[in-house]
């Protein structure tokens, strides 16, 4: 028989969709953590897990030889710190996205993971979210012929979210949230060589950096691409993404259960539109611990590496250059 995973979880508040998808996968949960008590205890009794498995200090995680594989899911600014240090112990390390906030980051924990031998994800949970599956498996098809233009948006009101780390300037919006919709295009149509972005800021009083941003993008000379990010937005969550191929066009989100195909009849005018029923599950936390764990157990290559993460914050952070400086960036990807 196999041997089971034996898995940690840091960071008890969005970290606790990995603790349900380490138990949904049936792993062992010898730990859990997070530095602020009450947030623990309220983890600890919601999942049944014995208080003598509560930590506070993840320290004790990574001193711990029985556990082979680490969830970490605290603020940002900690993300790469904490994911080396378990590396360096010999950890799997299943980190929430964005990978890091800076490039002297970036290049840190690619050294690490690489020096590690131990298996390193960034939790881009979009890969994972069935209405987005459901659009790659459409483009991979042929369904709408080759793709000409993308769009994205990240739009959430982070009017209650934004506590003193997302306020951060690092942690602008574009990096921390707007990474969801980079990632996506840069999953479904590659990644772009040349970005330009205008940004403003009107809606969140608490943050110094621009609240929306919207950037366009070249991927080649015939795919060009957008992405909005709002995190100041007056309207529900959204990721409304619209794929134009010259055969057709999808319209999904992550937030409505249905993706909107158009294809064209034989002379290419445009059909009647189809619709194509798909689950609402925004974070789909069981298939991404499932994928890792198939990556640990099958030794199989992690798609959303340590490079993959850092793609997507480049992408970001070249975004947020363009807005600033008013010049198209040219994202670099030599890692
Ligand atoms: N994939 C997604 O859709 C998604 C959604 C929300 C958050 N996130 C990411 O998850 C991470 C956490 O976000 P959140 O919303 O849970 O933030 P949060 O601030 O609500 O919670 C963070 C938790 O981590 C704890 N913590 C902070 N530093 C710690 C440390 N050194 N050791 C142990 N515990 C520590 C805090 O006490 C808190 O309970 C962030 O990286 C965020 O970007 C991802």
């Amino acid at each position: 028989m196999e041997k089971k995973l034996v898995v940690a979880n840091i960071g008890m508040k969005f970290g606790m969709c990995h603790v349900e998808g380490a138990m949904n996968y049936g792993a062992e949960i010898a730990a859990i953590c997070d530095c602020n008590e009450e947030n623990l205890r309220f983890a600890g009794e919601r999942y049944g897990i014995p208080e003598e498995k509560w930590v506070t200090d993840y320290m004790d995680i990574v001193n711990n030889k029985d556990i082979d594989v680490v969830t970490v899911a605290i603020p940002d600014q900690q993300h790469v710190k904490v994911s080396c240090d378990l590396l360096r112990a010999g950890k799997h390390v299943l980190c929430e996205k964005p990978l890091a906030l800076t490039r002297e980051d970036i290049e840190e924990i690619i050294r690490v993971a690489d020096e590690s031998g131990s298996k390193f994800m960034v939790g881009q949970i979009c890969r994972f979210t069935p209405s987005f599956e459901k659009t790659k498996e459409l483009i991979e098809s042929g369904t709408i012929g080759d793709i000409y233009f993308i769009e994205s948006e990240y739009a959430h009101d982070y009017m209650k979210l934004c506590d003193d780390w997302r306020a951060d300037p690092k942690r602008h919006g574009v990096i921390g949230g707007g990474c969801h919709a980079v990632d996506l295009i840069r999953w479904l149509a590659g990644d772009p060589v040349e970005v330009f972005a205008y940004g403003t800021h009107r809606l969140l009083p608490m943050v110094s950096y621009d609240d929306a941003t919207i950037a366009i993008m070249k991927f080649d000379e015939n795919t060009m691409g957008k992405v909005f990010v709002s995190t100041g937005c007056k309207r529900d969550y959204t990721m409304r993404t619209v794929i134009y191929g010259t055969k057709g066009t999808i319209i999904c989100d992550n937030t409505s259960p249905e993706i909107t195909l158009y294809e064209v009849d034989e002379e290419g005018v445009t059909k009647e539109p189809t619709k194509i029923p798909v689950e609402v599950n925004n974070h789909n936390a069981a298939k991404e611990f499932e994928v890792f764990a198939d990556a640990i157990i099958n030794n199989k290559p992690v798609v959303t590496d340590a490079r993959e993460g850092a793609k997507t914050v480049e992408v970001c952070l070249s975004i947020v250059e363009a807005a600033t400086t008013g010049k198209i960036v040219k994202p670099n990807y030599e890692f």
